[in-house]
């Protein structure tokens, strides 16, 4: 029998299609084993699914009120000024980005703070904000948190490329709070806390009362949904009438097929053996799976010819964004695709060598797009077993809405799941979500009187 040593370009091209296949079959396992995830997380039991409370219900549309949102999660930390109607419309007003330097990211966890204060004195000062006045902020940190109240909550493990030293077990709102101080800014009084899909799903449902889904297919990836507070048995003593927002992080689901580049892309990473979803799904590592993949047709002498054979040699060297180029060429002679290989210095490709780039980035990005739309149906069918309802999914995150073809390919999924009923379900892009949310949640947090 032929091993993957031997294999042709035929044979191999045909064993990647396979392994990274994710069937109808493959789907209602996902699913299978994701509501036996969720029903552990809610229990309290040992899970890969957290299924954080976030102390917050669906808003009613009718919160008002002037906040600013300080938004954390990936490359950048944005500042914004929001306000709400009451009558489900918001308007952001100053949006302020800074780019945060990878040593910081990766250095001690007060520098981080430190510099978002830095971040938020600039921000204060740019929109001429009168520093006597007292303002609102809401605080979008999208890292698993154990949150304690709507305004508190411990970092339970950094992801993304963060590993910011003393801040996991610690009250980021404390530590904000602290970096704050040390800055003299004394106007900033934090009024909630909230995850990114907490907060897409607040801006998302804030004018469509079908929203019952937050969803980030972005650098990581992650959901959360409305709980009945009946079923989240880890809580006792809450009234169990209600509903509760539970931030599965489902980036850490770790029931799925791994294949050996992914084992590969994971043993590199900086949180080895954590967050397999999200290695297998978001932008963050989608092109260095992918980079694998074409580091492997290279070393089997199937892709480029020895003037090229260096290509692409570097850890992280093939971006997720270069993948959405490559897939949005549709030219015969893939123009779009020439001119990215030229840019990073490679001269001799052929057709046929481009082709398989476009076809290796097409097996990774269905791969990813098939297990995000598994694991919304599992939530849906979670909350809606008939689905008798209509659903909104909201969705942020430059996969989703940049990459071509990777909400088709989800919706495909929804088809051949949900046949006719497919159509009770809408994705729709919730952008820039995170920061309306969270402000959402703040006024939510004002009128419950709940804020610290
Ligand atoms: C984090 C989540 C976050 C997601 C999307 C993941 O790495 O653990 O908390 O929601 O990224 O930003």
């Amino acid at each position: 029998m032929m091993t993957v040593a031997d294999m042709g370009y035929k044979e191999f091209t045909a064993y990647l299609e396979k392994v990274f296949n994710i069937t109808l079959g493959d789907v209602k396992k996902i699913i299978k084993a994701f509501h036996s995830e969720m029903k552990k997380g809610l229990s309290g039991f040992e899970s890969s699914l957290k299924m954080i409370p976030s102390f917050v219900e669906r808003p009613t549309g009718r919160e008002s009120g002037k906040f600013f949102a300080l938004d954390l999660g990936g490359t950048n930390l944005r500042l914004l000024a929001v306000e709400l109607d009451g009558k489900g419309a918001s308007n952001v007003s100053t949006v302020s980005k800074f780019v945060i330097p990878p040593k910081t990211m990766t250095g001690a966890g007060d520098e981080l703070f430190d510099f978002i204060a830095e971040c938020i004195s600039s921000f204060l000062t740019e929109s001429n904000i009168d520093k006597e006045k007292n303002y609102d902020l809401a605080f979008t940190f999208s890292f698993p948190v154990e949150q304690t109240n709507i305004a508190a909550g411990k970092l339970i493990a950094w992801t993304k490329g963060f590993t910011a030293s003393g801040v996991e077990g610690k009250d980021v709102i404390m530590l904000l709070n602290e970096a704050l101080k040390r800055k003299g800014i004394n106007c900033i009084r934090i009024a909630a806390l909230a995850n990114d899909t907490v907060g897409t799903l607040a801006a998302k449902c804030y004018n469509d009362r079908d929203c019952d889904m937050g969803v980030i297919l972005g650098t990581g990836t992650n959901a959360c949904y409305p709980e009945k507070i009946s079923n989240i048995k880890k809580w006792r003593g809450l009234d169990p009438r209600g509903e509760m927002i539970i931030n599965m992080e489902w980036g850490n689901f770790n029931k799925l097929r791994f294949t050996s580049y992914d084992k590969d892309v994971d043993d590199e990473s900086l949180n080895t053996g954590c967050q397999y979803l999200e290695k297998m799904v978001s932008g963050m590592y989608l092109g260095e799976v992918t980079r694998k993949i074409i580091r492997d047709y290279i070393h089997r002498g199937l892709l480029f010819t020895n003037a090229d054979s260096n290509a692409f040699i570097k850890k992280d060297s093939f971006l997720t964004e270069d993948m959405s180029l490559i897939a949005s060429d549709e030219s015969t002679d893939c123009a779009l695709i020439d001119e990215f290989l030229k840019k990073s210095g490679l001269t001799e490709v052929t057709i046929h060598g481009k082709m398989t780039l476009k076809n290796i980035c097409r097996i990774t990005s269905v791969r990813a797009a098939r297990i995000s739309a598994a694991a919304i149906s599992a939530v849906i069918k979670w909350t809606d077993p008939k689905l008798k309802n209509n659903h909104t999914i909201g969705v942020d995150g430059s996969l989703f809405e940049k990459y071509p073809g990777f909400s088709g390919a989800m919706l495909d999924v929804f088809k051949i799941l949900f046949k006719e009923k497919a159509s009770k379900i809408k994705l729709e892009l919730a952008k820039d979500g995170s920061g309306k949310g969270a402000a959402i949640i703040a006024a939510i947090a004002a009128t419950a009187g709940t804020s610290s």
